[in-house]
């Protein structure tokens, strides 16, 4: 197996499952848990926190920051945020989410799962690592959506220290 298979701590029927696949498979196979399993997402809108107090927080909740691997999954944060009601009350969002290139300039990775980004949901001028000052660049990323303008659910670069809020998941 070439890739590390995520399962949520609580999960131990997934853990179950990925044991038994290896011992019944001798060749290579791809199991992607991520694509097919149910995750429990958890939006937090209350109070904001940098990209390491974030993935520290949701690790707490015995959760990851969020990753959004595909559409659905994309799909899935969208719906999550709309069921919350936040949009009754603002008009845009800056979500920490755990992709980050804080590893290689460049490179960008989702920290909760390890995969690099397979969408390109990049903001037109993005990701461009601003320069803040001369020990701070933008590694880290965040959801943005603007809802009375053209700005769709894209990434964008950010300051690992910028606080914002932040969604987990399982
Ligand atoms: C969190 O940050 C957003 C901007 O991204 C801001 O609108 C909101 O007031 C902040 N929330 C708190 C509790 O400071
Ligand atoms: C959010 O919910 C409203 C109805 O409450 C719906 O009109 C809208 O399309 C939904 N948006 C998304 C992104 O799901
Ligand atoms: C980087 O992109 C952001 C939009 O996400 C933009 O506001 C900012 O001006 C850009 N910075 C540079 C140096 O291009």
């Amino acid at each position: 197996m070439s890739r590390r298979v995520r399962c949520s701590v609580k999960d131990s029927m997934c853990l179950i499952l990925v044991s038994f696949s290896l011992v019944q498979a001798q060749q290579h196979v791809e199991i992607d848990f991520a694509a097919s399993r149910h995750k429990e997402y958890l939006f937090i809108s209350t109070f904001n926190l940098s990209w390491h107090k974030a993935f520290e927080y949701c690790r707490g909740q015995g959760m990851f920051l969020v990753s959004i691997q595909n559409r659905e999954e994309l799909e899935a944060v969208k719906d999550t945020i709309n069921m919350s009601g936040f949009w009754k009350k603002n008009h845009y969002l800056h979500m920490w989410t755990s992709l980050n290139d804080i590893g290689e300039e460049g490179q960008y990775y989702w920290a909760s799962t390890g995969t690099r980004t397979q969408l390109d949901l990049w903001r037109d001028t993005d990701p461009n690592n601003s320069q803040h000052d001369t020990c701070t660049d933008e590694d880290c990323v965040a959801l943005v959506h603007f809802r009375d303008l053209t700005v769709t659910y894209g990434l964008d670069d950010r300051a690992c220290s910028s606080e914002f809020m932040f969604m987990c998941e399982t």
